[in-house]
């Protein structure tokens, strides 16, 4: 989402005259644009701001054009005008719901207004006032569909720095993916908090769910894939699990997390599932969907999390058996119910984390090394890091790299023969 709203930042900009630089002491603006999910985001975004402070200080002394510093995402959200307290040298400060104002703030600070604050939540307001041109995104490009949260799980910052759930209308998004598509983009990644709860409003008026979204973009013949990120287990819906075996075009992988396998847990989280019904969603879109994959995020050393908690996470880990995981230490966040129960000791967190992530890797890598000797169909997206590489993705999210194509093949969709894999991608040849 972050990566969606910094180039949503750039089109925004880009009519004013601004462009992107590698180069941070040529760049006349900084934006730091911060996630506050996990703590450290905060002092790591300090640590960062001191670092473009000495630019901004070298270009004052060679009398270059001022350098205007921003901070704009969730820290900004939270942490609001202290910000300008700590980093008196920032001058704009702006949340993820009102960096459409950017353009604006930039008029006042030409006009010498000092330390400007925009923290506001109008979503709508916001997909509205963005510029209808989304900035070239490549063969895989982000839609935001869907955003913040009404779940207050009870360990998330998210319901707090991105506020209420809000979904885009069906045509605002059907048309950033065409001109996605247009663009070249062959696949498209809807995204949303909670993507799955979208309920967008059709022209008609009448609501419209993510199945009904995805049936509807479908039909752009140049779509050729489409997934959809992060989906919450009580609003995988029928239409939705229906659809994973019916549209071709919708990738058989699904990030679905559960954060913990202990029914005591999730509901200490508050996230308003048990660990049957979990599994039961499971089942029912491999059912749909035979060859799906699932990925999901955990936390461990969550308040009150035992050991036999933990062993049943350990257990639903090995009863799903998934393709890729992302898997974290319980992090308190300021103002979050969970942030103020009595902690999990960090050493008992520490070796929850290897424990889990050591099975989750092993998943990992025996998904991969089934792959081998098959062929599978990957869509390139970029250049490789070695050279004369090139690397795509295939439809369960493994990279896979292939060595001296004869021509250019990136934005091809091709059939790859997989010959090797390791824990973090695979290679292969063409057929
Ligand atoms: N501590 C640790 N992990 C967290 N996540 C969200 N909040 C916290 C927290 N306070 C994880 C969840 C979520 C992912 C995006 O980040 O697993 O799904
Ligand atoms: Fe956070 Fe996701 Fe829970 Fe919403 S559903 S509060 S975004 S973890």
């Amino acid at each position: 989402m972050n990566a969606y709203d910094s180039i949503r930042m750039q089109d925004l900009l880009d009519p004013f005259g601004y462009t992107s630089t590698e180069e941070i002491e040529q760049a006349d603006m900084v934006i730091i644009n911060t996630c506050h999910i996990r703590e450290k985001a905060s002092e790591k975004m300090y640590s960062e701001l001191g670092r473009i402070k000495k630019i901004k200080d070298t270009r004052k002394k060679q009398n270059s054009n001022p350098m205007v510093i921003a901070v704009a995402g969730c820290v900004a959200q939270a942490e609001g005008d202290e910000i300008f307290k700590r980093a008196p040298y920032v001058d704009i400060i702006v949340g993820p719901q009102s960096y459409h104002t950017l353009p604006e703030l930039l008029a006042k600070i030409s006009r010498k207004e000092k330390h400007l604050i925009e923290l506001d939540f109008v979503e709508e307001a916001k997909f509205d006032l963005l510029p209808s041109a989304v900035s070239k995104q490549g063969y895989s490009a982000f839609v935001s569909i869907q955003e913040g949260c009404d779940k207050f799980c009870t360990f998330c910052v998210v319901p707090y720095t991105r506020g209420a759930e809000f979904s885009r209308n069906m045509e605002q998004v059907y048309r950033e993916v065409l001109a996605a598509v247009s663009g070249g983009a062959k696949e498209i990644y809807l995204l949303g908090q909670n993507v799955n709860a979208y309920h967008g409003k059709r022209e008609t008026g009448e609501n419209c769910s993510l199945a009904d979204l995805i049936k509807y973009i479908a039909k752009i013949p140049k779509l050729e894939r489409i997934r959809y990120i992060t989906s919450h287990p009580i609003d995988m819906l029928d239409d939705l699990i229906e659809l994973h075996g019916s549209e071709q075009k919708l990738m058989p992988f699904l990030h679905l997390p559960v954060q913990s396998g202990s029914n005591k847990i999730l509901k200490a989280m508050n996230r308003k599932h048990t660990r049957e019904y979990y599994i039961e969603i499971i089942d029912r879109l491999r059912a749909k969907r035979p060859d799906i994959v699932f990925s999901s995020d955990f936390i461990v050393g969550f308040p009150s999390e035992t050991d036999e908690d933990f062993a049943d996470t350990l257990d639903l880990v090995k009863r799903i058996n998934y393709g890729q995981c992302y898997s974290f230490k319980y992090s308190p966040r300021p103002g979050t119910p969970a942030a103020v129960k009595e902690q999990v000791p960090e050493n008992i967190k520490n070796d929850r984390l290897s424990i889990l992530q050591q099975e989750l890797g092993k998943q990992q890598f025996e998904f991969n090394m089934s792959c081998i000797g098959k062929n599978m169909e990957v869509l390139f997206t970029s250049e490789g890091k070695l050279n004369n590489q090139i690397v795509g993705k295939t439809p369960y999210m493994q990279s896979v790299h292939i060595l001296n194509p004869s021509k250019d093949l990136l934005g091809s969709i091709l059939n790859v023969k997989i010959t090797k894999a390791s824990m973090s991608s695979l290679s292969g040849e063409l057929v």
